[in-house]
């Protein structure tokens, strides 16, 4: 028999097929029962007659508790009212492993209760569809780098020193000799491998002691990050627009269903597939924060209020640069035109979800690096590798990173981005 996948169905009209899956849900109308079966790439109505299975496989179909795995085998059938546009008739059903009392019922759970049963929560539609939204992204963020000739290059996750300040290290020991820290952002090593590669980019997990319980922060979260060599700020800014561009586009053609499932309203979203996207200074967004009588003063960083409040009057993301070179990391390179502004980039989604994007051109001045190192109260020593670059064919560079879960979040419209990833890991959450 052949087994397809629930996603292939329509390329089986009439005939006879196995589905492999979990029974998702039933209802009965006495005579006939129906069965909801998953497999992974869709949902099945199973049509079950006494006719077609026998008293005894009829009877076990109506006493098949939630999330009983099983094969189903039957004919494929066209109906423009199923959800798939294809039911099956059951000509046979034998259960794998049987469940009961599965904990997650169709009835209103709480977040929490949800989060404690995230392996099983991750099996609901609702879940389902954004997850594969998040996969999209990801291979979308892949597949731009490589059409662009990027070298992948991964960075470390163990290392001895900071990269985004100290405050929010995981610190962890190192068999008992010293001190190693879990990597906030692959940048400083992306850097080693720009100047060796010309344009790279890494990718991975990266992690954050945020004490913040925002739903925008998480311990733990993917940043895709590339660095170019010869690029400036504006380069940076290009990339950052056509890149973001690319995952919206994609995920619009290839997501669609996901999408739905989620009753994301597209519209909002086919302005962010067109480019370009407006570029405003952070000058320019004290101004405009200001006028709407938001209470901010030059210096001060943004937080979600301000973002939000900046990207409400646009259909797009919106560039805000160079903002006051003391909100930022030690290296960012300051704007040769005015001390007190760094040649910095963050990207802020529409719709109140925030910072996506933060990079900018990196600090290139041997002196220069060494004593922002030093003012910014970091240790000479464990960077000396990454002065080493400064040292030796120095040249202008530039690269931002892209938080996953952030722009996922985004997409799919969704409130809190712990809802964004297979396992969130939060302040208040490290299981299951
Ligand atoms: O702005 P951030 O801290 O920039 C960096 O780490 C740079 N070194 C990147 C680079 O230039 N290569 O973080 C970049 C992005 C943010 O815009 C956001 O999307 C995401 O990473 N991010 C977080 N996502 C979830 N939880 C957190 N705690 C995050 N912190 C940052
Ligand atoms: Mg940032």
């Amino acid at each position: 028999m052949a087994r397809v996948y629930i996603e292939e169905l329509s390329h089986h009209a009439g005939s006879r097929v196995t589905l492999k899956g979990w029974l998702a849900g039933k209802r009965s109308s006495g005579k006939i029962h129906f069965l909801q079966v998953r497999d992974g790439t869709g949902v099945c109505q199973c049509v079950a007659s006494l006719a077609d299975l026998g008293a005894d496989r009829f009877a076990a179909a109506d006493h098949m508790g939630q999330e009983t795995s099983l094969e189903a085998t039957g004919i494929v059938r066209e109906d423009k009212r199923a959800p798939g546009g294809f039911e099956l008739t059951l000509k046979s059903i034998e259960i794998v492993s049987p469940a009961s009392d599965y904990p997650i019922t169709p009835k209103d759970h709480g977040v929490a209760f949800l989060l404690d049963n995230r392996h099983l929560w991750i099996r609901s539609s609702r879940q389902h569809a954004i997850l594969r939204v998040r996969s999209e992204v990801e291979s979308a963020c892949r597949d731009f780098f490589h059409e662009r000739g990027f070298v992948l290059f991964d960075a470390p996750i163990l290392t001895p020193t900071s990269c985004e300040g100290t405050t929010n290290l995981f610190e962890l020991d190192y068999f008992g000799e010293r001190k190693a820290y879990l990597t906030q952002s692959g940048q400083l090593y992306a850097e080693a491998g720009a100047l060796a590669f010309g344009k790279v980019y890494c990718f991975g997990p990266t992690f954050r002691a945020e004490k913040s319980k925002t739903r925008r922060h998480l311990t733990e979260f993917w940043m895709v990050e590339p660095e170019v060599a010869y690029c400036d700020l504006d380069g940076d800014m290009e990339l950052a627009e056509q890149f973001v561009s690319y995952i919206v586009g994609r995920v619009l053609e290839r997501r669609g269903a996901e999408l739905k499932t989620l009753e994301r309203d597209t519209t909002k979203l086919q302005a962010a597939a067109q480019l370009p996207y407006p570029r405003m200074s952070y000058d320019e967004a004290i101004e405009r924060l200001k006028k709407k009588g938001v209470a901010v003063d030059w210096g001060d960083d943004f937080g979600g209020d301000e973002e939000t409040a900046l990207s409400e009057e646009f259909d797009r993301p919106v560039m805000v640069h160079r903002y006051p070179t003391a909100c930022k990391a030690f290296y960012m390179k300051q704007d040769p035109a005015r001390a007190d502004v760094a040649l910095c980039v963050d990207m802020l989604a529409p719709e109140g979800h925030g910072e996506i994007i933060g990079g900018g051109q990196r600090e290139d001045d041997y002196e220069t690096l060494r004593s922002k190192i030093t003012s910014h109260g970091l240790p000479l020593a464990p960077f000396e590798w990454y002065l080493d670059l400064r040292r030796y064919g120095s040249v202008p560079h530039a690269g931002f990173g892209m938080g996953i879960e952030r722009m996922t979040g985004w997409l799919c419209g969704i409130h809190h981005i712990r809802e964004t990833v297979p396992f969130p890991r939060m302040m208040e959450r490290l299981e299951p």
